[in-house]
């Protein structure tokens, strides 16, 4: 990363994912309706309750494999009787953001649990795979050419930890599934469907690999 765009990652007055934090506060403590509790209702302040609790998604809920997002919705259509948020708007990103932030610093927990393991394999044959008219996986640009130059841009080693990422490029929020469509898209392979079970192992493969390393939502990218 370029040193201003990781000076303004790391400045929470320049970094502009702040509003998006902002706005999670304010939906955190908000009844979505005069009948239905708000979150802070169950959890009391997020500071404390959320505190290291993106490090561990996605994880399985009920018998259900959820990443952050997946858990939001889950309380707000169970437990507030609510629709549930659409992807990358801007609530479910603003209270992603939020409960991200509460684990800066905190080492990423994902462990190869049986439970997960069928789900963690189909992740790490989807990264491996070769996908597109490019032919390439992602595994051959983010673990054998990190650090070289693609277009303009340095190839990364593809690591989540900054995820919901403010990214220059997009002039605003994003979540790693967005990210990931950009890669798809750049190797022109066919997308995955919205929902579809491939983009959660992705996500979980990606957070294993990056397994012990911090968190530091939200990121800025270029
Ligand atoms: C009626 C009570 C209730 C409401 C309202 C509620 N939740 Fe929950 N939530 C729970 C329970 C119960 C659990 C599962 C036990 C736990 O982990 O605390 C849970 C779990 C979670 C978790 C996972 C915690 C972990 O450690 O893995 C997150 C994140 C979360 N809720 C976010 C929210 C958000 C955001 C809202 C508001 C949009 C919300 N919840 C509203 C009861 C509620
Ligand atoms: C042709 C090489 C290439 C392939 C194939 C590719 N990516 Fe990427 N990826 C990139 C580049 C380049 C960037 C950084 C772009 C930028 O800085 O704007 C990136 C960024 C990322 C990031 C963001 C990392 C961060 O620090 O925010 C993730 C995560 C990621 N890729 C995952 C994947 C996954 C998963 C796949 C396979 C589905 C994949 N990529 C396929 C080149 C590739």
């Amino acid at each position: 990363m370029a040193p201003e765009t990781k000076a303004m990652q790391d400045d929470s007055s320049l970094n502009p994912g702040t509003f998006w934090i902002m706005d999670g506060e304010t939906l955190w403590s908000e009844k979505p309706s005069p009948q239905s509790p708000a979150c802070s209702k169950c959890h009391g302040p997020f500071k404390q309750s959320m505190r290291g609790v993106s490090a561990t998604f996605p994880k399985f809920v009920n018998g259900q494999l959820l990443n952050l997002d997946g858990q939001i919705n889950y309380c707000r259509t169970t437990r507030q009787q609510q629709p549930a948020w659409g992807l990358e708007t801007k609530p479910l990103l603003s209270m992603s953001v939020l409960i991200s932030n509460q684990s800066n610093g905190m080492p990423i927990m994902s462990n190869s649990r049986p439970e997960i393991q069928a789900e963690l394999n189909a992740g790490e044959k989807l990264f491996k795979m070769r996908m597109g008219q490019a032919n390439l996986s992602c595994s051959q640009c983010h673990d054998e050419r990190y650090g070289m130059r693609l277009a303009g841009s340095t190839i990364p080693q593809a690591h989540p930890t900054g995820y919901p990422i403010y990214r220059l490029e997009w002039q605003t929020v994003g979540s790693l599934q967005r990210r990931l469509r950009n890669c798809m898209n750049a190797v022109r392979a066919e997308l995955f469907e919205p929902g579809a079970p491939e983009w959660l192992q992705l996500e979980l493969y990606l957070m294993w690999r990056a397994r012990g390393m911090l968190i530091e939502s939200p990121g800025v990218r270029p």
